[in-house]
């Protein structure tokens, strides 16, 4: 699918708009309510492929999962954008035998909302087949922790994963892989066992799968990190009654544990709400939006610190009863960005934002320099050499470092007038659409399909904020 963005003409204004339910809190919602007793209820999930491949899988390993939408194995994600043109293709994945019955439907489910009956730390069952984990490495990297505290042979395909097979594998766990590479085996008969596992990388996805593989361990495990990635798994534990202690780039985890059903309301992604937050910051001046219920988590809201450091005003107001989780309303007008330097500690705490910090970095005044980002080369795509690329295409002047970017920015608009290719990665689809709607002349971004990866009805939703995009199949 290919979309083409004709650049703003108008000021865009909106209130009350809503973005997708986050990503890293939708994939642990599932998979620690599954570990859970008793029936766990999840409301907000992120609609997109990622986190249904996490409840997928769970079906696979016998888990009574129910979304609200009918069915969590979904095989191909509808289009969102043209749901007439494209029928869902229901897969149901073949479950172990003797899984406990799927849950009752509640009349009040919404499309995203989950029931999850927890089947205990020892109560996953072996899967028929090979785990697809599909493009989420998330899923992939939790689950592979899980896996190795489980007691059963499985097979998992999707990403690389060698970053986490090695910690594991220091707790006792058989994890096989080829060079690093899916498929991966974790091997039956090598119960983990407590370790202190200390991390070159700071890696919260890492750092969780060694959390849950803790938990199956008898003893305290502990995880220390050159510098502390994102904690939404420490919080979500000690929501269920685990026992986690986290001491600056340290965290604790006591097993054998037992987890406790919750109830979650997933907010908003912030990951998604920059790219909004973002084309209304370069939009036409008088551009208005403010953006309800956003996941704000201090170890990943670097965003937020970013715009400051642009020079963007931005409020902020909590929202909600306070819970596990901070969320708030966020609210931007266009305003004039100047240059910044973003370094790695601010890197870590937006590690999925720089793509689009890199695009408002080309529309600021004067230099931004993105260091300490070395490990975007490693996610859906090598995202500094896909953003240098693409902003040169659209007339950008780039210098592509090791680990980060160095942008000239126009304090203006960028010629665009480009062909873009999305590079299978969601991220770079967003974020190459937002530079497109603050150009002088159209873009076109072939492979726009993957934003539905984390922001389904993306499309839909810039056309309603008043933008021209084509789609083309
Ligand atoms: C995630 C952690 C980050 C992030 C990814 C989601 C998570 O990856 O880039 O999109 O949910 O734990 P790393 O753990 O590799 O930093």
């Amino acid at each position: 699918m290919r979309a083409r963005l004709a650049p703003l003409r108008k000021p865009l204004s909106a209130a009350g708009v809503r973005v997708p339910g986050d990503k890293s809190i939708s994939h642990r919602a599932l998979l620690f309510a599954a570990l859970a007793e008793g029936e766990s209820r999840i409301a907000g999930l992120a609609p997109g492929g990622d986190v249904r491949s996490t409840a997928r899988v769970l079906a696979q390993l016998g888990v009574p999962l129910l979304r609200g939408d009918g069915t969590p194995w979904v095989a191909k994600p509808r289009s969102l954008e043209f749901p007439e043109d494209d029928e869902p293709t229901f897969v149901p994945p073949g479950r172990p035998k003797g899984s406990a019955p799927l849950p009752e439907r509640d009349a009040d489910m919404g499309p995203d909302d989950a029931i999850v009956a927890g089947q205990g730390l020892r109560g996953l069952r072996a899967p028929l087949g090979d785990l697809d984990c599909g493009n989420s490495g998330t899923t992939l990297r939790l689950l592979t922790g899980i896996l190795a505290g489980a007691g059963f042979e499985a097979r998992l395909t999707g990403e690389p994963m060698e970053r986490v097979a090695a910690p594991l594998r220091e707790m006792g766990a058989v994890v096989e892989s080829t060079d690093g590479r899916p498929p991966v085996v974790v091997r039956r008969g090598h119960p983990v066992r407590a370790a202190r596992i200390k991390s070159p990388v700071a890696s919260a996805q890492v750092k969780s799968a060694v959390l849950l593989a803790g938990l199956f361990a008898e003893g305290e495990t502990t995880f220390t990190e050159p510098a502390r990635s994102r904690d939404h798994t420490e919080r979500m534990l000690r929501m269920m009654g685990g026992e986690v202690v986290a001491r600056e780039n340290t965290v604790a985890v006591r097993g054998p544990a037992r987890l406790q059903a919750v109830a979650v309301d997933v907010p908003g992604d912030l990951s998604s709400a920059a790219f909004l937050l973002a084309a209304a910051l370069i939009a036409p001046q008088g551009s208005t939006l403010q953006i309800e219920h956003v996941g704000v988590n201090p170890t990943r809201a670097g965003f937020l610190d970013a715009l400051a450091m642009f020079g963007a005003k931005l409020k902020l107001e909590f929202s909600g009863r306070p819970s596990a989780e901070p969320v708030g309303r966020l609210s931007v007008t266009a305003q004039r960005l100047r240059g910044a330097q973003l370094d790695a500690d601010l890197v870590l705490r937006a590690i999925d934002e720089v793509p689009i910090l890199a695009v408002l970095g080309a529309f600021a005044e004067g230099e931004t320099v993105i260091r300490g980002a070395a490990e975007l080369r490693v996610k859906e795509s090598d995202r500094l050499a896909q953003m240098a690329l693409g902003l040169r295409a659209m007339g950008a002047r780039v210098e592509e470092l090791p680990d980060g970017l160095r942008i000239s920015g126009t304090g203006g608009k960028l010629p665009g007038g480009a062909q873009i290719d999305a590079a299978l990665d969601h991220r770079i689809a967003l974020a190459f659409s937002v530079a497109a709607l603050a150009a002088e002349r159209p873009s076109s971004i072939s492979g726009a399909e993957w934003a539905d990866v984390s922001f389904p009805g993306f499309f839909r939703l810039l056309r309603r904020l008043g933008a021209e995009v084509e789609i083309f199949p």
